[in-house]
């Protein structure tokens, strides 16, 4: 625990004490079939967030919570892995898998540096987990390390143009206003009780897939549809109409 970078000790606090409200959410979420993603619950017939076909695949979710999407990847005949760094998330994770009849390894662990030889796995995911929580120099070149050639890493976190209009106000939902310099940013903590996040621009971030050894494949920004909802305060339906709120980078590890 003490060799653990200052982020990852005080986020893996910030989620053990989150944990309780995020299983609720999570019990829906395992007894879904059809997977939906991020705050505004989108369909994965819209996204196409995973692969046509994971049978058989091996696959690890970095910062699984309450593994979810493992559970969905795992039904859909995937060999799949989940590492998260909250022991409580995990303790959800374990008890749903038990309800579920579904059995995969969960790693208490840091997704920065995961305990897996080199080119094991052939999709890695992220939704809002190491992809927000974990820093990028260490969890993207870590990735690409654990795929194999043409491997493909999948995430979904919140957009670049949320992190800029959201106010410091806990709870308060972001505006039409910048309220934040785009340059430089990285490291973002939010005032009170918030944990660490990262957040980069989209230039950023493909400059650090490609030095990390990935091709980009797609940007999708995110859309819900004009009946969504969602329980997060942060940004109304009236935003995320107009503005991507959410977006799903798609990057495929060179061969
Ligand atoms: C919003 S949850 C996302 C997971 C899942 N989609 C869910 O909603 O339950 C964020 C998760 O990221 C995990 N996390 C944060 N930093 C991490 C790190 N460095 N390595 C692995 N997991 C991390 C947290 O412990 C938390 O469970």
């Amino acid at each position: 625990m003490t060799d653990l970078p200052d982020h990852v000790r005080r986020n893996r606090a910030f989620w053990d004490d989150r944990a309780t409200e995020y299983a609720a959410p999570a019990e829906e979420n395992w007894a879904r079939d059809t997977p939906t993603w991020g705050i505004w619950g989108v369909p994965e017939s819209d996204l196409k967030i995973l692969p046509a076909d994971v049978t058989g695949r091996d696959v690890i979710e970095l910062g699984c919570g309450t593994a979810y999407v493992s559970a969905w990847l795992a039904r859909r005949g995937a060999r799949v892995v989940g590492i998260d760094n909250s022991e409580a998330q995990i303790a959800t994770a374990r008890r749903l898998q038990r309800q579920h009849h579904l059995d995969f390894p969960l790693l208490h662990g840091n997704a920065e540096a995961v305990p897996y030889a080199d080119a094991s796995f052939d999709f890695a995911i992220s939704e809002y987990g190491a992809c927000l929580w974990a820093d990028p120099q260490r969890w993207v070149p870590e990735a690409a390390r654990l795929l194999r050639p043409g491997g493909q890493l999948v995430f979904l976190t919140n957009s670049f143009l949320l992190t800029l209009c959201t106010p410091v106000e806990d709870g308060v939902a972001a505006g039409d206003r910048l309220l934040r310099p785009a340059f430089g940013i990285s490291r973002v903590e939010w005032p009170g009780e918030a944990g660490v996040e990262f957040h980069l621009s989209h230039g950023d971030w493909i400059r650090l897939l490609r030095t990390s050894g990935f091709e980009l494949e797609d940007l999708i920004e995110v859309r819900p549809s004009v009946d969504a909802l969602t329980r997060y305060p942060f940004v109304t339906l009236e935003w995320a109409r107009q503005w991507p709120c959410e977006e799903v980078w798609k990057a495929r590890k060179s061969r």
